[in-house]
């Protein structure tokens, strides 16, 4: 059977990669072999984008969108461990986020239709079988990103944040009916999230779902 394929969206500091990591080991335990992975990626242009973010790299927004979309390509296709592939060979596949990120982030200063347009090649090779949503104030996030880190990326100030939620919630809008959302509160602790979330995941899981 081809497997699931899941994405986990949210702003930074929503507690994505928390509850990959537990829905991973929920998975595993039902019996769901899991691919965990994340994008940016750690491939070559996954790196160029994390200089891009960090600021060692200025570039227009215009071409940060693209290759945004040329890294996500190269996560579905590349031929040592191309998402499509794993998908067709059953595994369940888990991405920290994936191209709504694209359509929240980058909507920010690109109009939102575009961004859409852009990402369409990865719409029509893989798109998920649900896309996990955890809401959270950008105050909240921003508290927890302070907590952990000692710097702090390009897009991560409450303004840029607040904006960015905001676009996520106006492409969930527009893309209501192609795409399976759900959106979950994330400001509660770890484990009424991770149960929470399960609840819905597993619902997709039978063989008919
Ligand atoms: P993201 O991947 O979305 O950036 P993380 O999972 O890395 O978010 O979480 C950001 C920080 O907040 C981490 O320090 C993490 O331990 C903490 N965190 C995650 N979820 C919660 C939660 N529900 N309540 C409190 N702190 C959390
Ligand atoms: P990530 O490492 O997931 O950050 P965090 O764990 O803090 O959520 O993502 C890095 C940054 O890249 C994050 O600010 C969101 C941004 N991003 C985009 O702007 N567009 C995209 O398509 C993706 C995948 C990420």
């Amino acid at each position: 059977m081809r497997g699931r394929f899941f994405a986990l969206e949210g702003i930074d500091g929503s507690g994505k990669s928390t509850q990959l990591e537990l829905l991973a080991r929920r998975l595993e335990q039902a019996g769901f072999p899991c691919l965990t992975t994340c994008e940016p990626t750690a491939g070559p242009i996954g790196s160029l984008l994390r200089q891009v973010l960090t600021g060692q790299i200025p570039c227009d927004s215009r071409v940060v969108a693209p290759l945004f979309t040329a890294d996500r390509l190269d996560h579905l296709l590349n031929g040592e461990n191309g998402l499509c592939r794993a998908v067709e060979r059953g595994l369940t596949v888990l991405s920290d986020r994936y191209y709504f990120s694209s359509y929240a982030y980058q909507s920010v200063d690109l109009p939102l239709e575009w961004v859409i347009e852009v990402n369409r090649p990865c719409a029509q090779l893989l798109r998920p079988t649900a896309t996990v949503f955890i809401d959270v104030s950008p105050e909240l996030a921003l508290a927890r990103i302070a907590q952990n880190r000692e710097r702090t990326e390009l897009f991560e100030t409450e303004d840029r944040l607040t904006r960015t939620r905001e676009q996520y919630l106006k492409a969930f809008e527009l893309e209501k009916d192609r795409e399976q959302v759900v959106l979950i509160p994330g400001d509660r602790d770890v484990e009424t999230i991770a149960s929470d979330i399960w609840s819905t995941i597993s619902t997709f899981l039978s063989p008919g779902a």
